[in-house]
């Protein structure tokens, strides 16, 4: 072995070569499969865009009712596994129930636990989009006490989402063409992001074989961290806690400039993108239709603007070259949608899972070796024991 080259949080390692997303941050630009995220935000829908990352192609209108079909038909949820959700506290953050969820459905489906043939792969990464939405529209009904149901077939894929977590019983859900096309549009902006740390996790976890719903399980607990895909929950409990203290943003911005403070400003900043992230462009746009739509007045927006506005001006953000990345808008969103502030990330998740199963699948189709990164060992040299008595 040579000389090991450090690069903490790997800022400048590739890991791996990947054909499924193009990201240039330089430039702001991200594509899947070759597509620029602006137009397949404004042009597919989520299950296309689920298919394309996966497989690599668009599907033909054959393809994508053989897709849809087969999604439909595993979509029911072994009824043990409502056992498993009873046995959470009702405290439980839904982040962690629906990694622990996703855990669980392996006992539930042991032959999708070690796939290899693309035949096998194709039937456990069908039966994981299938259940996974049900989950995690569960995380949510546990927490609202709601009886937990089995999706709606007859509805497509973001729409059954929607119902899952919202309908009441003896109610009929009414669906509002708004809130399923933004939310269809965050799913797609949320699909894929290249080597993000759940990404890196999935293949890593998936790289000793340990299968895709163990690799998936651990990518949630990747996800949940405030740094990745907790941030959408924490830019709302931010912007909660500056408007509980009288709103004046100038303060927290201070505070994040400290550097004696660990306090940061959720949603600002990006490990790659240093100009802007282009999903923030397209998500800001979908917040102001839905906040419209919805006729949302709600006085957190007007803090957001003005920390928003704060940031881009003040030399320390501009330097630094921090901007609203995605999760400050999508935060937003989720809020004017009556989404609880805890189930932001898991409606991430839910946007992600296509890009986990489309990396995992590259990675185990292109053979990769295992994922075992060397370190520089900075700890005492050899020494020798000395018993308990004498320590
Ligand atoms: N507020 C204040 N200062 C910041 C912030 C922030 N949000 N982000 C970075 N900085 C400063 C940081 O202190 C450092 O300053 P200095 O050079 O003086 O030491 C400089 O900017 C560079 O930061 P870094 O931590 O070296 O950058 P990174 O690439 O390691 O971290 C990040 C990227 C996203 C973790 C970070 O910007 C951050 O913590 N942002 C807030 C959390 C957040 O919004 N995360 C969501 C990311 S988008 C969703 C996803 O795909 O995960």
């Amino acid at each position: 072995t040579g000389a090991i080259t450090l690069d903490p949080g790997y800022k400048n390692t590739g890991s791996c070569e990947s054909a499924i997303t193009f990201l240039d941050g330089e430039k702001g630009i991200l594509r899947y499969r070759g597509y620029s995220i602006e137009e397949l935000a404004e042009k597919a829908d989520f299950l296309e865009v689920v298919y394309l990352l996966i497989f690599g192609e668009l599907p033909n209108k054959e393809q994508l009712t053989t897709f849809r079909q087969d999604i439909v038909a595993q979509s029911f949820v072994n009824e043990d596994m409502k056992k498993v959700i009873d046995g959470f506290p009702s405290t439980a953050h839904p982040m962690g129930m629906l990694s622990s969820l996703t855990s669980a459905l392996i006992a539930f489906n042991p032959k999708s636990v070690n796939v290899s043939s693309e035949e096998d792969m194709y039937k456990a990464i069908v039966k994981l989009l299938a259940k996974f939405p049900t989950l995690a529209a569960w995380t949510l009904r546990k927490k609202e006490t709601l009886p937990l149901e089995n999706r709606d077939t007859n509805v497509g894929y973001v729409e059954s989402l929607l119902k899952m977590m919202f309908q009441k019983p003896g109610e009929e859900y009414k669906f509002n063409p708004t809130v399923v096309d933004a939310l269809d549009k965050l799913l797609i902006l949320h699909a894929d992001h290249e080597q993000n740390c759940s990404t890196s996790t999935v293949r890593i976890v998936g790289s000793s074989h340990a299968g895709l719903f163990a690799s998936i399980s651990a990518g949630v607990s990747a996800l949940w961290g405030p740094l990745h895909g907790g941030a959408n929950q924490a830019v709302i409990e931010m912007l909660e806690e500056i408007k509980a203290d009288g709103g004046d943003t100038s303060k927290f911005i201070d505070k994040a400039k400290d550097k004696d403070d660990p306090f940061r400003l959720m949603g600002f900043g990006h490990r790659v993108y240093k100009n802007f992230d282009p999903r923030a462009r397209i998500i800001k746009k979908a917040a102001d239709e839905v906040l419209d739509a919805l006729g949302v007045n709600d006085p957190i927006l007007d803090i957001a603007k003005s920390l928003e506005k704060a940031a881009l001006e003040d030399p320390y953000f501009v330097e630094r070259k921090l901007y609203p990345n995605v999760d400050f808008y999508s935060g937003i969103i989720y809020r004017a949608m009556g989404i609880p502030t805890e189930m932001f990330t898991v409606m991430f998740a839910v946007g992600r899972l296509p890009g986990w199963i489309a990396q995992w699948r590259e990675m185990r189709l292109g053979g990769e070796p295992i994922g075992r990164p060397r370190q520089v060992y900075v700890g005492e040299p050899l020494r020798s024991f000395k018993e308990v008595d004498n320590r």
